[in-house]
């Protein structure tokens, strides 16, 4: 296969032509051939993406823009507010990088132009570093996120399972990553590998690099990228309190460290801390079993049964930790709160 230069035959030119008419038109996104858009947005994009959908993405894109639309803004920032805007896009550590790494850019005075510098910004990983680079600043560098190592995997036919693939699909991607319209180029591959190329049923004919796919050529599209088997996660297990009074909820603002840190949320037993939660209601009361919560986190799977115990003449202060407040239910989609209490909110109010 012809290497990075962009010729009228390359895989990069074939790619550019077609993303000329087919980009999709995203708010992070300038159009194809236009002059790159803000470093801020495409930077916030960038995280946003990283293991969550476009789809899911963008309402909360459309939000962080709206309140904070500079890095100077998002800078000054309360960090509870960012957290609790955040909440239901998962990973949260991406939310606290992004503010450590928001205050650097401001007090730098805007974002570093090339890949290494950014790099070298607090919470800001490799792939953030290169896809920055490329979109934002035009620089041609490597990007490669999962769609990209699908598209490139069959491309060149890499049949070694992920994970150990990763330095070979860089190296291809590096080959046809063309100088000029990185950017263009980056993004191209990943509305390819959303659109066209995608896990099941890849629609090959269609597809702009359909004469120079060797996994196509083979009839091997369809089984690649080849994968080593995931181990299954562990389950775990826990209770969280339904705690109501005067139609509010006790709410309590979770411990800075650990997961979750620093969010609201409903009181819980303490699955997080390593072991199944111990079920001993935080006090006395007429509690009754509201239905089982199931969330999936990186590395386990949690079964979380709420219990519910309502009463109007429940006293303050309530003897489960002094870090709360009643919140009124009607308002509780404006708690932030993490996914796994909100589904269980959810379920609790489907029982009122
Ligand atoms: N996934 C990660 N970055 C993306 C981008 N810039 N456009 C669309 N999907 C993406």
């Amino acid at each position: 296969m012809q290497a990075s230069t962009h010729t009228d035959r390359s895989p990069s030119f074939a790619l550019l032509e077609w993303y000329d008419r087919s980009a999709r038109i995203l708010p992070w996104r300038s159009p194809p051939g236009a002059p790159p858009p803000d470093p801020y947005r495409v930077w916030l994009s960038e995280v946003m993406l990283q293991q969550t959908t476009v789809a899911a993405v963008q309402p909360y894109f459309a939000k962080f823009v709206a309140r904070w639309p500079t890095v100077a803004a998002l800078a000054a920032a309360d960090e509870a507010d960012v957290m609790a805007a955040w909440a239901g896009l998962g990973y949260y550590s991406r939310a606290r990088n992004l503010i450590a790494c928001a205050r650097e850019v401001a007090r730098r005075g805007g974002f570093p132009d090339d890949e290494a510098a950014l790099r070298a910004l607090p919470g800001l990983g490799a792939y953030t570093a290169a896809a920055v680079a490329a979109i934002a600043f035009g620089r041609a560098a490597v990007v490669v996120d999962a769609n990209v190592e699908r598209v490139v995997s069959r491309l060149f036919a890499i049949v070694e399972p992920l994970p150990a693939s990763r330095p070979a699909i860089r190296t291809a991607t590096a080959s046809i990553t063309p100088d000029r319209r990185a950017g263009d180029f980056a993004q191209a591959m990943m509305d390819l590998g959303a659109t066209v190329c995608t896990p099941r049923n890849p629609r090959c004919l269609l597809c702009p690099l359909r004469h120079d796919c060797r996994a196509l050529a083979r009839g091997l599209a369809e089984t690649l990228p080849a994968k080593i088997a995931k181990k299954a996660k562990p389950q775990r297990t826990g209770h969280a309190w339904w705690i109501e009074r005067h139609g509010a909820v006790w709410l309590v603002r979770r411990p800075d460290r650990g997961m979750l840190g620093s969010m609201r949320a409903l009181p819980d037993d303490g699955w997080n801390a390593g072991a199944d939660g111990h079920g001993m209601p935080p006090f006395v009361g007429d509690w009754r079993p509201a239905g089982v919560v199931r969330h999936g986190f990186t590395h386990f799977d949690l079964d979380l049964q709420l219990m519910l115990c309502a009463g109007d003449n429940l006293v303050q202060p309530l003897p489960c930790g002094p870090d709360g407040e009643f919140w009124p239910i009607d308002r509780i989609d404006e708690a932030g709160l993490p996914t796994v209490f909100a589904k269980a909110a959810r379920l609790a109010s489907a029982q009122r």
